[in-house]
Protein backbone atom coordinates (compact mmCIF):
# COMPACT_ATOMS: atom_id res chain seq x y z
CA UNK A 1 0.00 0.00 0.00
CA UNK A 2 0.64 3.43 -0.29
CA UNK A 3 3.20 4.94 2.34
CA UNK A 4 2.44 8.66 1.56
CA UNK A 5 0.25 11.09 3.21
CA UNK A 6 -3.19 10.97 2.71
CA UNK A 7 -3.89 14.34 1.09
CA UNK A 8 -7.88 13.75 0.64
CA UNK A 9 -8.76 16.10 2.96
CA UNK A 10 -6.24 18.43 2.20
CA UNK A 11 -7.01 18.30 -1.89
CA UNK A 12 -11.43 18.38 -1.48
CA UNK A 13 -11.13 21.48 1.29
CA UNK A 14 -9.27 23.55 -1.23
CA UNK A 15 -10.78 25.72 -3.52
CA UNK A 16 -8.57 24.97 -6.13
CA UNK A 17 -9.49 21.39 -6.38
CA UNK A 18 -13.44 22.39 -6.47
CA UNK A 19 -12.61 25.55 -8.79
CA UNK A 20 -11.39 22.20 -10.89
CA UNK A 21 -14.01 19.91 -10.40
CA UNK A 22 -16.74 22.42 -11.06
CA UNK A 23 -15.54 23.95 -14.43
CA UNK A 24 -15.57 19.92 -15.70
CA UNK A 25 -18.66 19.50 -14.80
CA UNK A 26 -20.13 19.71 -17.77
CA UNK A 27 -18.36 17.32 -19.51
CA UNK A 28 -18.56 15.15 -16.86
CA UNK A 29 -21.84 15.36 -16.32
CA UNK A 30 -22.70 14.39 -19.74
CA UNK A 31 -21.47 11.44 -19.20
CA UNK A 32 -22.90 10.54 -15.83
CA UNK A 33 -26.66 10.95 -16.27
CA UNK A 34 -27.90 7.92 -17.68
CA UNK A 35 -25.81 6.23 -14.39
CA UNK A 36 -27.63 8.76 -12.14
CA UNK A 37 -30.89 7.43 -13.92
CA UNK A 38 -30.00 3.72 -13.37
CA UNK A 39 -29.13 4.59 -9.63
CA UNK A 40 -32.79 6.17 -9.30
CA UNK A 41 -33.93 3.45 -11.29
CA UNK A 42 -32.36 0.34 -8.73
CA UNK A 43 -34.52 2.12 -5.91
CA UNK A 44 -37.95 0.07 -5.35
CA UNK A 45 -39.89 3.16 -5.56
CA UNK A 46 -43.08 3.81 -7.81
CA UNK A 47 -42.77 8.03 -9.33
CA UNK A 48 -44.86 9.73 -7.24
CA UNK A 49 -43.56 8.00 -3.87
CA UNK A 50 -42.56 10.04 -0.86
CA UNK A 51 -39.21 9.41 0.32
CA UNK A 52 -36.11 10.65 2.20
CA UNK A 53 -32.51 9.26 0.81
CA UNK A 54 -29.06 10.09 1.67
CA UNK A 55 -26.58 10.63 -0.65
CA UNK A 56 -23.23 9.91 1.29
CA UNK A 57 -19.66 11.87 -0.13
CA UNK A 58 -22.61 14.05 -2.21
CA UNK A 59 -19.97 17.15 -3.30
CA UNK A 60 -21.69 19.31 -5.48
CA UNK A 61 -25.09 16.90 -5.75
CA UNK A 62 -24.79 15.55 -8.99
CA UNK A 63 -26.42 11.99 -8.22
CA UNK A 64 -29.03 13.52 -5.32
CA UNK A 65 -29.72 15.69 -8.62
CA UNK A 66 -30.58 12.83 -10.43
CA UNK A 67 -32.42 11.02 -8.30
CA UNK A 68 -34.58 14.02 -7.23
CA UNK A 69 -35.73 14.61 -11.08
CA UNK A 70 -36.66 11.10 -11.25
CA UNK A 71 -39.13 10.86 -8.08
CA UNK A 72 -40.46 14.64 -7.94
CA UNK A 73 -42.24 13.99 -4.79
CA UNK A 74 -38.75 12.72 -2.73
CA UNK A 75 -36.07 14.44 -0.03
CA UNK A 76 -32.46 14.17 -0.12
CA UNK A 77 -29.89 14.44 2.47
CA UNK A 78 -26.65 15.46 1.11
CA UNK A 79 -23.64 14.46 3.60
CA UNK A 80 -20.03 15.89 2.93
CA UNK A 81 -17.19 17.18 4.83
CA UNK A 82 -15.86 19.77 2.45
CA UNK A 83 -17.14 23.16 2.69
CA UNK A 84 -16.75 24.13 -1.11
CA UNK A 85 -18.28 21.35 -2.49
CA UNK A 86 -21.48 22.21 -0.02
CA UNK A 87 -21.24 25.73 -1.38
CA UNK A 88 -20.54 24.84 -5.00
CA UNK A 89 -23.97 22.16 -4.05
CA UNK A 90 -26.13 25.12 -2.87
CA UNK A 91 -25.52 26.97 -5.95
CA UNK A 92 -26.62 23.77 -8.11
CA UNK A 93 -29.39 22.29 -6.43
CA UNK A 94 -31.20 25.60 -6.36
CA UNK A 95 -33.53 24.25 -8.90
CA UNK A 96 -35.02 21.76 -5.98
CA UNK A 97 -34.96 24.37 -3.08
CA UNK A 98 -36.85 23.22 -0.09
CA UNK A 99 -36.17 19.30 -1.07
CA UNK A 100 -32.33 18.87 0.11
CA UNK A 101 -30.27 19.82 3.07
CA UNK A 102 -26.59 19.11 3.37
CA UNK A 103 -24.99 17.84 6.26
CA UNK A 104 -21.58 18.19 7.39
CA UNK A 105 -19.93 14.83 8.12
CA UNK A 106 -16.52 13.28 7.89
CA UNK A 107 -17.50 9.80 6.78
CA UNK A 108 -13.49 8.41 7.99
CA UNK A 109 -15.77 9.44 11.46
CA UNK A 110 -18.10 6.41 12.75
CA UNK A 111 -20.13 9.29 14.57
CA UNK A 112 -23.02 10.26 12.20
CA UNK A 113 -23.97 13.45 13.02
CA UNK A 114 -27.48 13.97 14.15
CA UNK A 115 -28.95 16.11 11.48
CA UNK A 116 -29.24 12.64 9.62
CA UNK A 117 -32.08 10.80 10.03
CA UNK A 118 -31.61 6.90 12.17
CA UNK A 119 -33.86 5.60 9.59
CA UNK A 120 -33.79 6.28 5.95
CA UNK A 121 -35.48 5.35 2.82
CA UNK A 122 -32.48 5.00 0.48
CA UNK A 123 -28.74 5.45 0.30
CA UNK A 124 -26.60 6.39 -2.19
CA UNK A 125 -22.78 7.26 -2.81
CA UNK A 126 -20.89 7.66 -5.83
CA UNK A 127 -17.20 8.11 -6.36
CA UNK A 128 -16.37 8.91 -2.84
CA UNK A 129 -16.04 5.35 -0.73
CA UNK A 130 -13.01 4.88 -3.01
CA UNK A 131 -11.49 7.69 -0.58
CA UNK A 132 -12.18 5.40 2.44
CA UNK A 133 -9.60 3.05 3.91
CA UNK A 134 -11.15 -0.66 3.72
CA UNK A 135 -11.45 -0.21 7.40
CA UNK A 136 -13.74 2.70 7.16
CA UNK A 137 -15.63 0.80 3.86
CA UNK A 138 -16.22 -1.95 5.92
CA UNK A 139 -17.20 0.76 8.96
CA UNK A 140 -19.37 2.64 6.78
CA UNK A 141 -21.29 -0.44 5.04
CA UNK A 142 -22.33 -1.60 8.45
CA UNK A 143 -23.42 2.24 9.45
CA UNK A 144 -25.58 2.05 6.02
CA UNK A 145 -27.30 -0.58 6.94
CA UNK A 146 -28.12 0.34 10.43
CA UNK A 147 -29.54 3.95 9.19
CA UNK A 148 -31.65 2.14 6.63
CA UNK A 149 -35.42 1.29 7.09
CA UNK A 150 -36.22 -2.63 6.65
CA UNK A 151 -36.36 -3.47 2.83
CA UNK A 152 -34.48 -0.28 1.89
CA UNK A 153 -31.26 0.06 -0.48
CA UNK A 154 -27.66 1.58 -0.47
CA UNK A 155 -26.44 2.31 -4.42
CA UNK A 156 -22.65 2.84 -4.73
CA UNK A 157 -21.38 4.01 -8.10
CA UNK A 158 -17.42 4.06 -7.57
CA UNK A 159 -14.54 2.90 -9.54
CA UNK A 160 -12.63 -0.53 -8.57
CA UNK A 161 -9.35 -1.92 -9.18
CA UNK A 162 -8.44 -5.10 -10.81
CA UNK A 163 -5.40 -7.70 -9.78
CA UNK A 164 -5.00 -8.79 -13.02
CA UNK A 165 -3.01 -6.73 -15.19
CA UNK A 166 -4.69 -7.81 -18.30
CA UNK A 167 -7.81 -6.59 -17.67
CA UNK A 168 -6.25 -3.28 -16.02
CA UNK A 169 -4.21 -2.73 -19.22
CA UNK A 170 -7.83 -3.73 -21.55
CA UNK A 171 -9.68 -0.86 -18.96
CA UNK A 172 -6.38 1.45 -19.78
CA UNK A 173 -6.25 0.92 -23.41
CA UNK A 174 -9.97 1.30 -24.00
CA UNK A 175 -10.33 4.46 -22.26
CA UNK A 176 -7.29 6.23 -24.13
CA UNK A 177 -9.72 6.12 -26.67
CA UNK A 178 -11.94 8.98 -25.55
CA UNK A 179 -8.55 10.72 -24.25
CA UNK A 180 -5.83 10.42 -27.04
CA UNK A 181 -3.61 12.37 -25.12
CA UNK A 182 -3.76 10.28 -21.97
CA UNK A 183 -1.22 8.36 -22.44
CA UNK A 184 1.07 10.95 -23.16
CA UNK A 185 -0.21 12.69 -19.68
CA UNK A 186 0.33 9.24 -17.74
CA UNK A 187 4.05 9.11 -18.68
CA UNK A 188 4.90 12.25 -18.10
CA UNK A 189 3.38 13.46 -14.89
CA UNK A 190 5.34 15.90 -12.63
CA UNK A 191 5.76 14.83 -9.50
CA UNK A 192 3.33 16.80 -8.11
CA UNK A 193 0.64 14.80 -10.50
CA UNK A 194 2.37 11.70 -9.37
CA UNK A 195 1.89 11.84 -6.18
CA UNK A 196 -1.99 13.16 -6.51
CA UNK A 197 -2.54 10.22 -8.63
CA UNK A 198 -1.30 8.13 -6.08
CA UNK A 199 -3.02 10.04 -3.39
CA UNK A 200 -6.18 9.27 -6.16
CA UNK A 201 -5.61 5.74 -6.47
CA UNK A 202 -4.51 4.46 -2.88
CA UNK A 203 -7.73 2.85 -1.18
CA UNK A 204 -9.32 1.40 -4.49
CA UNK A 205 -10.08 -2.28 -4.16
CA UNK A 206 -11.15 -4.85 -6.57
CA UNK A 207 -14.91 -5.47 -6.78
CA UNK A 208 -15.26 -8.56 -5.18
CA UNK A 209 -13.94 -7.41 -2.02
CA UNK A 210 -16.51 -5.04 -1.82
CA UNK A 211 -19.31 -7.31 -2.70
CA UNK A 212 -17.66 -9.50 0.45
CA UNK A 213 -17.81 -6.17 2.54
CA UNK A 214 -21.54 -5.68 1.84
CA UNK A 215 -22.63 -9.30 2.46
CA UNK A 216 -20.82 -9.84 5.69
CA UNK A 217 -22.09 -5.96 6.99
CA UNK A 218 -25.52 -8.08 6.79
CA UNK A 219 -26.54 -7.03 3.20
CA UNK A 220 -28.83 -8.89 0.85
CA UNK A 221 -29.51 -9.07 -2.64
CA UNK A 222 -25.94 -7.71 -3.06
CA UNK A 223 -24.51 -7.69 -7.12
CA UNK A 224 -23.02 -5.32 -9.55
CA UNK A 225 -25.83 -4.19 -11.48
CA UNK A 226 -24.02 -2.05 -13.96
CA UNK A 227 -20.58 -1.92 -15.46
CA UNK A 228 -18.24 -0.09 -17.45
CA UNK A 229 -14.53 -0.86 -17.11
CA UNK A 230 -13.76 -0.06 -13.82
CA UNK A 231 -16.73 1.97 -12.98
CA UNK A 232 -19.45 -0.18 -11.28
CA UNK A 233 -22.88 0.15 -9.79
CA UNK A 234 -23.35 -2.16 -6.94
CA UNK A 235 -26.25 -2.34 -4.70
CA UNK A 236 -27.90 -4.15 -1.59
CA UNK A 237 -30.71 -3.84 0.56
CA UNK A 238 -31.24 -4.25 3.98
CA UNK A 239 -32.89 -7.52 5.12
CA UNK A 240 -37.04 -7.11 5.74
C1 LIG B 1 -15.06 12.69 -6.55
S1 LIG B 1 -16.08 13.67 -5.53
C2 LIG B 1 -17.69 12.97 -5.87
C3 LIG B 1 -18.80 13.91 -5.53
C4 LIG B 1 -20.18 13.39 -5.93
N1 LIG B 1 -20.56 12.23 -5.16
C5 LIG B 1 -20.23 13.10 -7.41
O1 LIG B 1 -20.17 11.93 -7.81
O2 LIG B 1 -20.30 14.08 -8.17
C6 LIG B 1 -15.71 13.00 -3.92
C7 LIG B 1 -16.51 13.64 -2.81
O3 LIG B 1 -16.29 12.89 -1.62
C8 LIG B 1 -16.13 13.80 -0.57
N2 LIG B 1 -15.35 13.14 0.47
C9 LIG B 1 -14.11 12.61 0.37
N3 LIG B 1 -13.71 12.13 1.55
C10 LIG B 1 -14.72 12.37 2.43
C11 LIG B 1 -14.91 12.13 3.82
N4 LIG B 1 -13.96 11.57 4.58
N5 LIG B 1 -16.07 12.50 4.39
C12 LIG B 1 -17.05 13.11 3.66
N6 LIG B 1 -16.92 13.39 2.34
C13 LIG B 1 -15.78 13.02 1.73
C14 LIG B 1 -15.40 14.98 -1.20
O4 LIG B 1 -15.51 16.17 -0.44
C15 LIG B 1 -16.09 15.08 -2.55
O5 LIG B 1 -17.22 15.90 -2.48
Amino acid sequence: MNQSKDTNAAIWKSDEAVQNWTSTAAERERQRGAQWRFMGELLPFGEQDVFTFLDLGAGTGAAAAGILSLYPRSTAILADFSPQMMDEGQRELMPFAGRFQYVEFDMLKGDWPAAIPTTLDAVVSSMCIHHMPDDRKQGLFAEILEHLAPGAWYVNYDPVTSADPLVAATWERRNDRDDPAAASKRLNRTPEDQSRYENHVRYMIPLEQQLDYLRSAGFQGVDVYWKQLENVIYAGRRPV
